[in-house]
């Protein structure tokens, strides 16, 4: 369905997320014939590029970032073409070009602008755009992680935006609420009737939520300042366990759905103290080497000023959310960098069976577990007992009820910020955080944090290329439980 013409400001056009997803984004979504050349594309930062050198970074973005098969040579001349360029430093307005020339002034045109950059320019670039009478009430603002590095620091960050920008026109990014997969979450539980009725303490056991990635952290700088539990859970896994817990919302408007968010969030129970060492662990991935493979371990990539760092690039915590729905159901969580394989899921596994007829069955039965996983191979899978076929008596064996999205569908799944992008020009703020969402998330991890601080014992190492630390198999096996394993 294609959105209203825009005005899309990037502020940070020359950076990396600019080229690596901004980009690439809106290329798609204009080849769909979502948008059209009724839109532009103004690119801002402090070079002073001019328009055809900004024309030719978006072009050497689409060569670099966008899969072959979608290079269309006309398509890319027609969408760089909608792409303009305007230098803005705004600590120097008076050195700046001017961006409300390259903006057009039709109530019908959204304006919205993405600061693609560091959030302590949110608020300087906020207070340039109502200087330069840039601001309207219904114009959009874009901002992403980091938002800040614990509750008071995500505060000011979001006071300096709202001495401008109205709540409603703020778009939060979490990129994983616009990953298809994270979508389907919702569209698995809320579009059936078969789920929700047994999703509840009553019937479901544990829930699991891992996010692992192979590649390490190293080379990037930010990484050790932020750490897994920042980088990840604060935002990306909090969000996930979100729509897992949530209670149905009335509807798929943004405040109900993030009514029923911030109210998981509020639920969750504090992890303080003494219990943090209890329910959490954290690692730190060391180098292999030998005759097959040779990965640097986490201190080998640090510059030599940071070296000794306690950051982890793994945590696996167990949290509990207290209200009447999930009382005595933990969700266990686990991520972090240089992991066996790159994998996301959510695993809810069911109780057992209250009592067994098959006590002369070969095979025990094993509880259900339904599987979601975000990538790759999105898929859903459900595991189940069924009698093993043959005449040899009862034998009882587990299998999948399987849904591979790749072999059910022909389209091309689209990225997450494709999905974000267009929401933001369509007004939805429904897979964008809100304020309270995102400070509520800060105040349960922070704690944890300081904990971890004051602790006197560094991070558990664990082997590039495993499963993470020893602790965080201990973690769930000391509740008889155990980390789910695709079989
Ligand atoms: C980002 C983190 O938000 O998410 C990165 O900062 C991480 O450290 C990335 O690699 C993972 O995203 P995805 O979409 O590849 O799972």
């Amino acid at each position: 369905i294609p959105v209203q013409p825009f005005d899309y400001v990037v502020f940070g056009a020359t950076g990396d997320l600019t080229k690596r997803k901004l980009v690439p984004a809106l290329y798609h979504r204009f080849k769909d014939g979502q948008f059209d050349e009724q839109s532009r594309i103004i690119g801002a930062s402090r070079s002073k590029l001019s328009e055809a050198d900004f024309q030719t970074s978006v072009r050497d973005a689409i060569n670099q970032f966008v899969e072959k098969d979608y290079q269309d040579e006309a398509t890319i001349e027609r969408f760089v073409k909608i792409c303009t360029y305007v230098p803005v430093d705004a600590s120097k307005p008076n050195e700046s070009g001017d961006l409300g020339k390259a903006l057009r002034n039709d109530p019908k045109i959204v304006r919205a602008f993405y600061l693609a950059v560091a959030p302590d320019l949110f608020e300087p670039i906020a207070e340039y755009l109502a200087a330069k009478k840039l601001y309207r009430r219904d114009a959009r603002v874009v901002i992403e992680k980091p938002l800040g590095h614990d509750l008071e620091s995500s505060k000011a960050i979001n006071d300096g935006v709202a001495k401008i920008f109205k709540e409603d026109q703020v778009y939060r990014i979490d990129h994983y609420l616009g990953k298809e997969t994270v979508q389907n979450l919702l569209a698995l539980r809320f579009a059936n009737t078969l789920f929700e009725p047994v999703w509840n303490s009553a019937h479901i056991d544990h829930v699991q939520l891992t996010v692992a990635e192979s590649v390490g952290a190293g080379t990037r700088g930010y990484y050790d300042e932020s750490g897994a539990l920042r980088d990840m859970i604060q935002n990306h896994m909090l969000q996930l366990l979100c729509l897992v817990a949530m209670e149905p919302p009335a509807s798929d408007e943004a405040n109900a759905l993030r009514d029923e968010k911030l109210k998981v969030l509020r639920a969750l129970r504090p992890i303080v103290n003494g219990e943090v060492g209890k329910n959490t662990v954290r690692g730190q991935y060391r180098g292999v080497s030998s005759e097959a493979t040779s990965v640097a371990g986490y201190q080998d990539e640090l510059p030599e000023e940071k070296k000794g760092s306690r950051t982890e690039t793994f945590v696996a915590l167990k949290a509990n959310i207290d209200n009447w729905r999930w009382a005595g159901v933990p969700f266990y969580l686990r991520t972090g960098k240089r992991m066996a394989e790159r994998v996301s899921e959510i695993c809810i596994q069911f109780k057992p069976i209250p009592h067994s007829i098959f006590d002369h069955a070969e095979g025990a039965p094993k509880p259900n577990k339904l599987i979601m996983r975000l990538q790759p191979n999105e898929g859903v899978k459900l595991l189940m007992m069924i009698k093993d076929p043959g005449p040899g008596g009862m034998r009882l064996r587990e299998v999948p009820l399987n849904l591979s999205f790749a072999e059910t569908f022909a389209e091309r799944t689209p990225e997450a910020y494709e999905r974000l992008l267009m929401d933001v020009i369509r007004g939805s703020q429904t897979l964008f955080m809100r304020r309270d969402e995102l400070e509520a998330a800060w105040m349960w991890v922070d704690p944890i944090r300081e904990a971890w601080d004051r602790s006197s014992e560094p991070p558990q190492t664990y082997t590039a290329g495993t499963w993470g630390p020893s602790g965080a198999v201990a973690l769930i096996e000391r509740d008889g439980r155990s980390w789910y394993e695709d079989p």
